[in-house]
């Protein structure tokens, strides 16, 4: 099968292009080589948080710290875990020194794992989380992401608050926040978890809730716009909240009440996940009224902090793993007072 390799991210400054990984001169390691696999290159977290690696990796190589030539190789797994498991071959044999994997199938890190640890070459799983019991499997396996139950928490927060001050929000005024939820994968690690303690959370903040329906959108976009119009068919007005698991399905619930050219005043709450560019320009302009950031530049510095210090054999110290293992970056709330800091 081909290998798809979708940017050549190469940061290579001392030396020629490497056909092995580690370089290295009497003993000196002089050029490290990063295999880095994603689950779908159009997902707008993904690809801006891979963009931030890159240029994370590009500003730091070569200076004191980083003092050796970073070559990185991004490639795009187009939604197949069969294509993932032959991407990571290749990258074992072009000589990675380490792999960067985005699951496709969060379940089904085995192949990797196993073919990784023939070489003993580490692997950084990043954004869809494995379960535990997998990452134990060896111990030079790593997570990099963030509490999905976190984010779940902050949403809700933002919505019983917009509840509680907002009397519009409430637009039949019958005391009840009516809401559908937009959920990404179906066994996603953070669409799970996100609704579970968003509804909780604004439960737990003394508001009434009733659940008006939901839809799978796969964190699409333009899934979320159609299965948003048949919603709004059904439901229409009714609808006070939208919990969306991220920006780009909430910003597809944007696009389809524009296309039904329902009046601004009556759309509903919109509150997202991610803080992408377009999600927070959404905020800003009041087409949508909260977000929850989703540290990409930490996850992806942390990343790549922890790729080179695997691959050169530097202390993990000062990386702070959780239990040797996790890293994850903590979430933050954006509405209303906040969305300055995004200027
Ligand atoms: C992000 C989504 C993204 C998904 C991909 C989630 O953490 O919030 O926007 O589509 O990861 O795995």
């Amino acid at each position: 099968m081909g290998v798809k390799k979708i940017i050549a991210g190469v940061i290579s400054c001392l030396l020629a292009v490497e056909t092995v990984g580690c370089g290295s001169t009497g003993g000196q390691i002089t050029s490290i080589r990063i295999g880095v696999s994603v689950y779908d290159q159009y997902d707008t977290f993904v690809s801006e948080l891979i963009e931030h690696f890159n240029e994370y990796a590009s500003e730091v190589s070569g200076t004191a710290d980083y003092n050796v030539s970073v070559n990185i190789d991004v490639y795009n797994a187009a939604g197949s875990q069969t294509t993932q498991n032959s991407q990571v071959k290749a990258m074992l044999q072009d000589g990675c020194d380490i792999v960067c994997i985005n699951l496709v199938d969060r379940t089904e890190p085995v192949t990797i794992i196993d073919m990784a640890e023939k070489k003993n070459v580490p692997v950084i799983f990043f954004n869809r989380e494995l379960v535990e019991q997998d990452l134990e499997r060896w111990d030079k396996l790593y997570y990099v992401g963030a509490k999905a139950f976190e984010s779940g928490i902050m949403q809700g927060e933002i919505a019983a608050d917009i509840f509680q001050t907002e009397t519009s929000a409430d637009k039949n005024g019958d005391g009840i926040f009516q809401y559908m939820v937009l959920e990404g994968e179906a066994d996603h690690q953070d669409a799970i978890v996100r609704t579970e303690y968003a509804v909780n959370t604004i439960i737990e903040h003394g508001v009434q809730v009733e659940k008006l329906g939901y839809a799978i959108a796969n964190w699409n976009r333009a899934q979320a716009q159609t299965k948003m119009a048949q919603i709004l068919t059904q439901y229409g007005e009714q609808i006070e909240l939208i919990l969306a698991n991220n920006d780009d399905m909430a910003l597809g619930a944007v696009d389809a009440l524009k296309a039904a050219e329902i009046d601004r005043e009556q759309w509903p709450i919109i509150l997202g996940i991610d803080g992408t560019d377009v999600g927070l320009a959404a905020l800003k302009s009041g087409e949508i009224q909260g977000t929850v950031y989703n540290n990409k530049e930490g996850q992806a510095e942390k990343m790549f902090d922890l790729a080179f210090c695997l691959a050169t054999g530097k202390s993990l110290e000062g990386l702070e793993l959780e239990n040797g293992k996790y890293i994850r970056e903590p979430y933050t709330k954006m509405e209303g007072s906040n969305i300055a800091k995004t200027e």
